[in-house]
């Protein structure tokens, strides 16, 4: 738990979405260069980041303050004000910083959902290829192709990003996403801490049950033998 000196800044639904979606996409990709018999496994990661992006939205409506969308997505007045420096540091993602964690999570979202109705041409494809015309399904298999380099100029630039603060501005922000922690002195004065309770993490539970169940119901939908 955090002490005076510390803030609890993330949650612990937010630090494992986060590593979890690491892990998956991370999967995802290895998975699809290695190829052959492993495109299995990789339909099973991007399962993954479907029932993940699903949750975190739903956890940006209904999850823990610094988590929800309503207050870190700013207009651009609140990122100018950020860029010229004139902002105080508050806990959470920086107006800027959020604008890549939305494009991030509506790129991964949009590769899952493509990758649903994807197919390879040979004998696999998505659960739901099945239910719309052949063409389209190939359509949507480009689209998924051609997310490729967007998602990994994103990560990459997101990864640069928190080196940049590491090394410029000497914030450890990975540590934050890890213990969920950050020094207080860090923010303005009387900078709340996110609430992180056995409550709050029960309320997370429950829906990532809720989410997993809507995405095996989707993965149930492909037609047996594939
Ligand atoms: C969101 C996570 C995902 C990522 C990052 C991802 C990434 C990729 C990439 C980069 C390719 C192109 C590979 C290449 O041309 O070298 C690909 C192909 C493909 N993906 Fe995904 N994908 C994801 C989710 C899914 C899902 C959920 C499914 C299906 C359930 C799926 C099914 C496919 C199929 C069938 C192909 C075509 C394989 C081929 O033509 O050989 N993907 N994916
Ligand atoms: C596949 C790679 C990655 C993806 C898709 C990804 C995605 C994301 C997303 C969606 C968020 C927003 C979290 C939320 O509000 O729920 C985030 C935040 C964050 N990520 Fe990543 N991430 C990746 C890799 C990494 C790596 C390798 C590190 C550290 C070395 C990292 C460190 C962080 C940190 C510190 C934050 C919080 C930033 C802040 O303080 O505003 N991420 N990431």
């Amino acid at each position: 738990m955090s002490d005076s000196r510390t803030l609890r800044i993330w949650d612990l639904p937010t630090r494992i979405f986060h590593w979890l979606l690491v892990a998956c996409v991370i999967g995802a990709f290895v998975t699809i260069k290695v190829g052959g018999l492993w495109l299995e496994y990789h339909m099973l990661f991007g399962y993954g980041v479907l029932g993940l992006v699903l949750f975190r939205i739903l956890w940006g409506f209904v999850g823990g303050s610094h988590a929800r969308f309503a207050r870190f997505v700013r207009g651009p007045r609140a990122i100018l004000a950020y860029l010229r420096g004139t902002m105080p540091r508050s806990p959470g993602h920086n107006p800027l910083g959020a604008l890549s964690v939305l494009a991030m999570l509506l790129l991964l979202g949009y590769q899952a959902v493509t990758g649903l109705f994807a197919n390879d041409d040979i004998f696999t494809e998505g659960p739901l290829a099945s239910r719309v015309s052949k063409d389209l399904s190939d359509q949507l298999t480009r689209l998924h192709k051609l997310d490729e380099w967007p998602i990994l100029i994103l990560v990459g630039l997101h990864i640069a990003a928190i080196a940049w603060y590491r090394l410029a501005k000497k914030q450890k922000l990975t540590k934050a996403m890890i213990t969920g922690d950050a020094p207080a002195s860090d923010f303005a004065a009387g900078a709340d801490p996110v609430r992180d309770t056995a409550a709050t993490r029960l309320f997370a539970l429950v829906i990532a049950a809720i989410v997993a169940a809507v995405v095996y119901g989707i993965v149930s939908l492909r037609p047996a033998g594939f």
